[in-house]
């Protein structure tokens, strides 16, 4: 998307859409749109006092350009109360832009950019901008006709009156939004792709990718290599499968870096359940498994485009979870890297097999601060619904760093309880520990308490992104199937959030 400033009044500025956004119960005359109106033949202040249009949020009308307006159409936009206004109103704002661009396939877009509220002209550009494009985003890979038409994709963005000096903050905040959804969005191409594309080969090729494209070191690890390491955890959900799994690390090491960040993703390119098999109601929806996945890849590539300066690796266990003839099965035992003995109760609670594997693997890097994402338990959208991902970790401070960062970026995220009780629900009668409480009770909680045992030697969090990885009905700025969630959180949290200091006790 090009971005440019437009020092013209509004009726002035050639556009497909030109978007128009108003408080709730704002005033038409005297102010900001007075002018405006007029030379659109009072077409807005008509909206308004039909009470076709009350600014309220989430409301949008749309209003084919009268004679007096160079753009093609006008979109007006609510903002919602003036005093309630934030970025992720700006946010949902943009969405309904967003949304009207793609279904009448608008390639230029105008914002009517005055100052909003009290938000500085950087958080209203990278807000408007990832809304708009996370908004505008489709996936169309996989219908013949439609994958023709998404060709036409927004191309331009125009900051319409937006005052000399923010000009330029505006222009900042937008290109480092387009970074924020570009990644989210990436990541959304790889959960709603099915498991025959989106294999563990694949993730590790596009990993490949993204190191090359912006010189970073890759490795990718059979299961060979994965066992002469030790690996037992994550090879034993990888047993069952015809599809060859790869451990991958992405190593993202600028020059001069200041700390260490390690995203841990799982990348279950589909879970079945293995032996302890699913139903059949819904499992086509376990090709999300590997969002937490997906999602470290985004970070990873959109770490690079923004210069983090901090070290960011990626690692990620990627395999599928099937039954067979040499899957794993229940009360067989294994060891995981680092000695400890599992006993795998339930084959389908492989995830946490998966991530201890990776989160041992992360000591090597000696991190400041290990953050893994997945989509680890489905008693996590019963505890929460369809909103909040869940947070759990070792350390306050980072944890609220991470809360702070979900915030800025308008993602929901709700830290949970976790101590000792959990961790000794975990105990096995006859290894370490065992994959699976024996209750459904807690069940998000007690996966957390599994995933603790491996994570001593560091900071750590953990984000169970199960309910919102992948979603059944829409948000307001993004529709059903994948979110890219969480990675406008943990971009904000590398490019705004100091981690904690290393080697802090575990509280
Ligand atoms: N991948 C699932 C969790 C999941 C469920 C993610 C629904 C997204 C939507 C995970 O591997 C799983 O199967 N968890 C089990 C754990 C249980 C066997 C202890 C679950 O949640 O039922
Ligand atoms: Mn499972
Ligand atoms: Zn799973």
């Amino acid at each position: 998307m090009k971005f440019q400033i437009a020092q013209a009044a509004p009726q002035n500025v050639k556009a497909d859409i030109l978007v128009m956004p108003i408080f709730k119960d704002e005033k038409i005359k005297g102010g900001f749109f007075e002018q405006f109106d007029r030379a659109a033949g009072g077409r807005v202040s008509a909206a308004v006092s039909s009470e076709s249009f009350t600014g309220k949020a989430k409301e949008s009308f749309l209003i084919f350009a009268p004679a007096g307006v160079k753009a093609a159409r006008i979109l007006l936009v609510g903002l919602g109360e003036e005093e309630k206004f934030d970025a992720e109103q700006l946010r949902i704002a943009a969405g309904s832009a967003g949304k009207a661009a793609s279904a009448c396939n608008a390639k230029e877009i105008a914002l009517a950019a005055r100052k909003f509220g009290t938000l500085a002209p950087e958080i209203c550009g990278k807000a408007f901008v990832e809304g708009l494009a996370l908004a505008a985003y489709k996936f169309v890979e996989h219908k013949t006709a439609e994958k023709e038409k998404k060709k036409t994709e927004i191309s331009g963005l125009a900051f319409v009156a937006a005052g000399k000096a923010d000009g330029a903050k505006w222009l900042k905040g937008a290109a480092e939004g387009e970074i924020f959804a570009n990644a989210a969005n990436f990541a959304r191409d790889l959960v709603n792709h099915p498991s025959n594309v989106v294999t563990p080969t694949m993730l590790a090729d596009t990993a490949r990718k993204i190191a090359a494209r912006h010189k970073m070191k890759c490795a990718v690890l059979g299961t060979a290599e994965a066992r002469r390491l030790g690996m037992g955890a994550f090879l034993a959900v990888a047993k069952g499968s015809d599809e060859p799994a790869k451990f991958i690390t992405i190593d993202y090491a600028p020059r001069g870096a200041k700390g260490t960040v390690v995203l841990v993703g799982k990348g279950l390119t589909f879970d079945s359940g293995g032996l302890s098999l699913k139903t059949a109601d819904g499992m086509e929806a376990m090709k999300d498994d590997m969002g937490g996945a997906g999602a470290v890849l985004g970070c990873l590539k959109a770490a690079a485009e923004l210069k983090i300066g901090k070290r960011v690796i990626g690692v990620i266990g990627a395999t599928e979870n099937m039954p067979s003839g040499h899957a794993t099965k229940p009360g067989d035992i294994v060891k995981s890297l680092g000695g400890k003995t599992i006993e795998i109760i339930n084959t389908d609670a492989e995830g946490r097999l998966v991530l201890i594997d990776a989160l041992k693997y992360a000591e090597r890097y000696e991190p400041d601060a290990v953050i893994d994402m997945a989509t680890l338990t489905g008693a996590c959208s019963v505890a929460l619904g369809p909103y909040y991902s869940a947070l759990f970790g070792n350390n306050q401070e980072l944890m609220d760093s991470l809360k702070n960062a979900a915030e800025m970026a308008g993602d929901k995220i709700w830290q949970m309880p976790m101590n000792d009780d959990y961790r000794e629900m975990m105990k096995s009668d006859v290894a370490d520990l065992k994959n699976t409480s024996g209750t459904r009770n807690g069940g998000t909680i007690t996966a957390a308490a599994f995933l603790s045992e491996f994570t001593e030697k560091y900071n750590w969090a953990h984000i169970d992104i199960a309910p919102t990885a992948y979603i059944g009905q829409p948000w307001a700025y993004i529709a059903k199937g994948a979110t890219g969630v969480p990675v406008r959180t943990i971009l904000n949290f590398l490019k705004y959030c100091a981690p904690p200091k290393r080697a802090q006790a575990r509280t």
